[in-house]
């Protein structure tokens, strides 16, 4: 009899214990999520000077295509979102020291940057594009680019990229209007930047022709752009998807895009 009871207590310990584990596994605790609900405050991180996914508008007003988007992730969140600004090369360590709780930036995800950071869920997919002057180069291939001087930004993907094709000279600039400024004003041949940003600063340059680049010395160029959250919280990392997702779902993200970008998603993120 007592073997009976106490074998009756064992189990309704062992289930007690699965229920509530598994009711933890639904929603995993986000002590970044808690602080965030708290403050009514979503703190995020970008480089504004990307044009069309994060600039600086006529009012003094950070817009663009991951303002907005970012603005709809919070309010699926709960919250309204504040941007930071600063140079691009320093938003992953910003992220890391809480300057703020999310970096979205048109940030590629890379391997290198995976070892520091959390992504969502891939939401935007581009090329990289080659930025020029065709009355001053003539340029068709990234291999056109060697014994030239090519600008790019400090720290990204186009940095990277130019960087390992041989006898090519590499410009870096905290921001990359400064190198498209040089770009106009001859002082360099060209520029290796995302595709979609080169376009939309060539729609105001007819001058400027950008070739649309999806390798460079044999790499895969593809872009796959995530949301960057700190490693220690992957249930952020999930309800930042989710919102992601509820942002999808609504049809936010393709108006967002239309808006943007001037046609329906090609892809949508899941
Ligand atoms: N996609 C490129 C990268 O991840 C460039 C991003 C630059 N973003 C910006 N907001 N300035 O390296």
């Amino acid at each position: 009899m007592k073997r009976t009871v106490s074998g009756h207590v064992l189990v309704s310990v062992i289930l007690t214990v699965l229920v509530v584990s598994m009711l933890a596994g639904c929603a995993p605790k986000s002590a970044t999520l808690d602080a965030i609900k708290k403050a009514g405050v979503l703190e995020w991180g970008s480089d504004p000077t990307f044009e069309p996914f994060e600039f600086i508008d006529a009012n003094n007003k950070p817009t663009g295509f991951d303002v907005e988007l970012v603005n709809a992730i919070a309010a699926k969140l709960g919250v309204t979102a504040h941007m930071t600004s600063g140079a691009f090369d320093g938003l992953l360590m910003a992220l890391d020291t809480h300057k703020f709780d999310l970096v979205c930036a048109a940030m590629t995800i890379t391997p290198a940057r995976q070892e520091k950071v959390l992504f969502s869920i891939p939401y935007y997919r581009a090329d990289m594009g080659i930025m020029f002057d065709p009355s001053k180069n003539t340029i068709s291939k990234p291999e056109d680019l060697v014994g030239k001087t090519v600008g790019v930004q400090t720290g990204t993907t186009g940095d990277i990229s130019a960087r390992k094709i041989a006898g090519v000279k590499v410009n870096s600039y905290p921001d990359i209007q400064l190198a498209t400024l040089d770009l106009v004003n001859g002082k360099i041949d060209a520029v290796v930047n995302d595709y979609p940003v080169c376009t939309a600063y060539a729609s105001t340059h007819p001058e400027l022709k950008v070739i649309d680049t999806t390798t460079i010395a044999g790499e895969d160029l593809t872009q796959l752009y995530g949301i960057a959250v700190r490693k220690d919280d992957p249930a952020f990392k999930e309800a930042v998807d989710k919102a992601l997702l509820d942002v999808v779902a609504d049809g936010t993200y393709a108006t967002l895009y239309r808006k943007y970008f001037f046609v329906d998603p090609p892809y949508l993120p899941k």
